[in-house]
């Protein structure tokens, strides 16, 4: 059978793990899948890099836009990040050329999910994301496919590595937020502008994309109330401790009168929930749907491992002939109440 061919553009932390697992479970992802998925180009800034993966017999194309034009490329993937620029460019260009796109770019699914979803939508082809949220959770496909028979009631989530590892931190050693920043940057899971972590932004990002498969609602990243974990100090961690909580950044979306709220700030979590129990560079996200109830699903959020696995969910979804809509669209788009109810900080 014809192999999915693709192309991957940007080799750093995630496209570099997403080469080394097909190197490594080609034969089993051609059998999973029912046919091979061949790795045809990259394109990456710097050419020269040693990656420790091997790249014989892979085209190198200098410009990333050469992927979407390929003749002989199905997929892009793109793993070059930010919500504009050259990626954005990539992504329209592939799918308007009737290429299917793998992302982990969460800045750019929220910002133009819905108008990319209805790009590729009309051109039959598939937008996949399930590493732009949580990293290595499945939580794009259990949302998507698997809860499908839900009512989902609301979404609680710990959505930024790096804000739960300083927040950790900051409990565990009682070091003050400065000093443990810089920890957390060297280990490499931070955004390229670490205020996108500690303000925030890059959960309210993920928290934007789950809504709208929750709720099928257009994603909707302009109203998410978000406050960040700038001002929590060790002093607030320890009081809180006290009183039996752990401080969390949580991102928060859930079904009210009239609309969805969304909300990405500190929150005072009991001791005892699952969400408190997450520690560290973890993510986790709680679900409560009307008919399965309860549920939560944990897992690195972030790194090369837990990234490039979800890569290759995607990619094997595609390769199977998994076509499904990006997002779950509504004829109309359900307003956000215009300012989020702050009264509830519990936890599922
Ligand atoms: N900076 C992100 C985090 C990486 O810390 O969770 C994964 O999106």
């Amino acid at each position: 059978t014809k192999a999915l061919r693709i192309g991957i553009a940007g080799l750093g932390t995630v496209g570099a793990g997403v080469v080394k697992i097909l190197a490594a479970r080609g034969d089993y992802l051609a059998a999973a899948c029912g046919r091979p998925i061949e790795l045809v180009a990259v394109s990456a800034r710097n050419s020269n890099k040693d990656r420790g993966i091997d790249l014989s017999g892979v085209r190198w194309e200098s410009d990333p836009m050469a992927l979407a034009r390929a003749d002989d490329i199905d997929l892009v993937a793109e793993l070059i990040g930010g919500s504009e620029g050259v990626a954005r460019e990539l992504v329209e260009a592939a799918l308007k050329a009737g290429k299917h796109v793998v992302t982990a770019n969460k800045a750019l699914i929220a910002h133009h999910g819905t108008a990319l979803a209805r790009l590729a939508e009309e051109k039959g082809v598939a937008l996949n994301y399930e590493a732009a949220v949580a990293g290595g959770i499945p939580i794009v496909k259990t949302m998507r496919e698997s809860l499908a028979g839900n009512e989902i009631r609301s979404i609680h989530g710990i959505l930024n590595g790096t804000c739960n590892y300083i927040l950790t931190e900051m409990e565990t050693t009682g070091r003050d937020f400065a000093d443990v920043l810089k920890d957390a940057q060297d280990l490499g899971y931070a955004e390229a502008d670490p205020t996108f972590d500690v303000g925030g932004i890059d959960a309210a990002h993920k928290l934007a994309i789950l809504a709208s498969l929750a709720f099928g609602t257009e994603v909707d990243f302009a109203n998410v109330h978000i406050e960040g974990i700038e001002k929590i100090s060790a002093t607030d961690i320890a009081f809180a401790r006290e009183f039996g909580f752990k401080v969390k950044l949580l991102a928060i979306a859930e079904k009210v009168d009239g609309g969805v709220v969304q909300r990405v700030h500190p929150a005072l979590v009991p001791e005892g929930t699952p969400l408190a129990a997450v520690s560290g560079v973890y993510n986790a996200v709680a679900v409560d749907g009307d008919r399965v109830g309860h549920l939560v699903l944990e897992g690195r959020g972030a790194g090369e491992g837990p990234t490039a696995s979800a890569v290759l969910s995607d990619l094997a979804d595609i390769a199977r002939g998994l076509i499904l809509p990006p997002f779950i669209l509504p004829a109309k788009k359900l307003k956000a109440p215009a300012k989020p109810a702050m009264d509830t900080h519990k936890s599922s």
